[in-house]
């Protein structure tokens, strides 16, 4: 097991407790409309990047999406499962599905893709927006968010932090420009940072990609 593979396994009893993932029914709300908006249609398969605990995959198998939540920490992914039985609606429920899976070993073809905070974890971004253009359809929306914070590794993150070029996280003209040598021509990128009701008030700023061919 790589030193990140087992950062991430140890980081996943206290995930939830990070910003972002123990969402308010309000803001889970506002979250769900903002993905509404942003993806042209909510309905076929949705790959979801380094899920984690599945936060973000539940509200979009919400939505209408069959989500697919890979993530290569097994301890993330048990989470995520648990998590999800817990949603289980009467009558129906909701389409998703979690892997214990490298998203650089997916297959099939997805019709959307969404990730949160995982470019910056990933050395080689464009190696997996090849992964992405290889298995999503041709009009395949990539909703991808990340945070830019005061990037200096410490604590938890001293070790693993050194060894990605994205810690602290990429500058988003950076990752526009490596998304469009790998296929993705028309990505664009906005700040949702004045988006208090997102849980992004605080000092970092946080980007919403769209990565588009
Ligand atoms: C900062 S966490 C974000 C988790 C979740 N998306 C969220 O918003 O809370 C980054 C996650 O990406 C996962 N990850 C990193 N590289 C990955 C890869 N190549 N394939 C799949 N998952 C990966 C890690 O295991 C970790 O769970």
């Amino acid at each position: 097991m790589s030193d990140l593979v087992a950062h991430w396994d140890r980081r996943a009893e206290s995930h939830d407790e990070t910003p972002g993932n123990s969402l308010t029914a309000e803001q889970s709300e506002a979250w769900k409309s903002l993905l509404a908006e942003v993806y042209p249609i909510c309905s076929g398969r949705l790959l979801d990047i380094g899920c984690g605990t599945g936060t973000y995959s539940l509200l979009l198998a919400e939505l209408g999406f069959d989500v697919h939540g890979v993530d290569t920490s097994e301890q993330m992914i048990s989470h995520a499962r648990r998590k999800a039985l817990g949603r289980r609606v009467p009558g129906g429920g909701l389409s998703a599905t979690f892997s214990t899976l490298a998203a650089q070993d997916v297959a099939g073809r997805y019709d959307a893709v969404f990730s949160r905070n995982v470019l910056w974890t990933i050395a080689d971004p464009g190696r997996l927006a090849d992964v992405v253009r290889d298995h999503t359809t041709e009009s395949a929306l990539w909703v991808a968010v990340e945070t830019i914070w005061d990037g200096r590794p410490h604590g938890a993150y001293r070790e693993v932090g050194k060894s990605l070029p994205g810690f602290g996280g990429w500058h988003p003209n950076v990752l526009r420009d490596v998304f469009a040598r790998h296929g993705f021509a028309r990505t664009t990128w906005s700040s949702i940072s004045n988006r208090a009701d997102l849980v992004t008030a605080d000092k970092d700023i946080h980007v919403l990609f769209r990565v588009i061919r």
